[in-house]
């Protein structure tokens, strides 16, 4: 399958080229596949937001190469095609607003385009629908929440039909309510839509509902994986200052002073579901030295405990019952 976008050795400087030290990208080499939902955190300045530019040719490389569906993102005759492959969203939904209605604001990406105005009309219709925001088409966009104008800057983008949108802290200016109605957003895209979508976050509980989590460090990737894997890595997250989800380091901390969890949690249902499984094998433990303090008293009373005669199973559960109470 064709890569929907290959960066390879990708060097950015900004501002006096060839000195190297202000690089804000030092050789990334990173490729993402159609359909893949990838996010990317790092600490400010890592680079994320420079790396995001890139992906649409916003930059191009100091050296090195980006590639959009094998197009090369430094020549200038791919770049109206790579911009109608890659969408951006950015953090404030208020810059992005380009019109007095929802409607007009959905449909200034395909006029632009050059789209005929009956297939403007379906794609504003079908883009709303995608983003649940069809009811507000009449609406001015300055005077809806900060989740609903960023989806309606989703909406923007879905209606030129991209087959890969990149969406720089998209949740950022936003309150809570606001952050899970566009995640749902972006994340129904990507899942029913099939959307590749690039991520960038802050928010670690964002960056769980990716398949494939990528962590920048002054300029280079340091982490690519799973959700499960990288985030399993709490010590070197700590280490480049960045958080985990919250549940994910609970159950670190709560390992530390030895309960036996699952190091790699990462959602509250998951750690609902392996406190309970330690509560019920705390049970089953109980139980079972009850059971095995039971049978020692039994044999030091002499009397013929259960199974006793059965071929010396008592003798070998006293044993291991004697074993289980020397460690405590
Ligand atoms: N326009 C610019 N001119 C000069 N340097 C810049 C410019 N934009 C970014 N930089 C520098 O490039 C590096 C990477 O910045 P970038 O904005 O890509 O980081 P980021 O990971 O997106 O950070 P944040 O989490 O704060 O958004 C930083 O050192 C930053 O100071
Ligand atoms: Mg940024």
């Amino acid at each position: 399958m064709e890569e929907m976008i290959r960066a390879e050795n990708l060097v950015y400087e900004y501002g006096p080229v060839g000195d190297g030290r202000h690089a804000a990208l030092r050789g990334i080499s990173l490729a993402i596949r159609p359909g893949e939902f990838v996010a990317i955190i790092g600490h400010n300045g890592s680079g994320k937001s420079t790396l995001a530019k890139h992906f649409n040719a916003l930059l191009v490389p100091t050296s090195g190469t980006v590639k959009v569906k094998g197009m090369k993102t430094s020549d200038p005759r791919n770049l109206w095609k790579i911009r109608q492959t890659v969408g951006m969203v950015f953090q404030n939904p208020d810059n992005q607003i380009v019109a007095t209605t929802v409607e007009e604001d959905v449909a200034f990406g395909p006029e632009n385009l050059g789209v005929p105005p009956a297939e403007i009309r379906r794609r504003v219709r079908e883009a709303l629908e995608c983003v649940d925001m069809v009811e507000y088409v009449r609406h001015a966009p300055h005077l809806l929440s900060g989740g609903q104008k960023q989806r309606v800057a989703i909406a923007g983008v879905v209606a030129m039909r991209p087959e890969c949108i990149v969406l720089d802290e998209p949740t950022a200016m936003l309150d809570p309510s606001g952050r899970r109605e566009v995640m749902r957003t972006i994340t129904r895209l990507n899942r029913e839509e099939g959307i590749t979508v690039v991520l960038i976050t802050h928010f670690m509980n964002e960056a769980v509902q990716a398949d494939r989590v990528i962590v920048m460090e002054a300029g280079r990737i340091v982490l690519d994986g799973s959700p499960r894997k990288v985030f399993g890595q709490v010590e070197t997250l700590r280490a480049l200052h960045l958080d985990v989800p919250q549940v994910t380091e609970l159950a670190y901390e709560l390992n530390r002073e030895g309960a036996e969890l699952p190091p790699d949690i990462l959602t509250v249902e998951e750690f609902a579901d392996a406190i309970v499984g330690v509560s019920d094998r705390g049970v089953s433990d109980r139980s079972r030295k009850t059971e095995e303090r039971r049978a020692r008293t039994a044999d030091a009373c002499g009397t013929t405990g259960r199974g006793r005669d059965r071929s010396g199973q008592a003798d070998c559960h006293g044993r291991a019952a004697a074993a289980s109470c020397g460690g405590g």
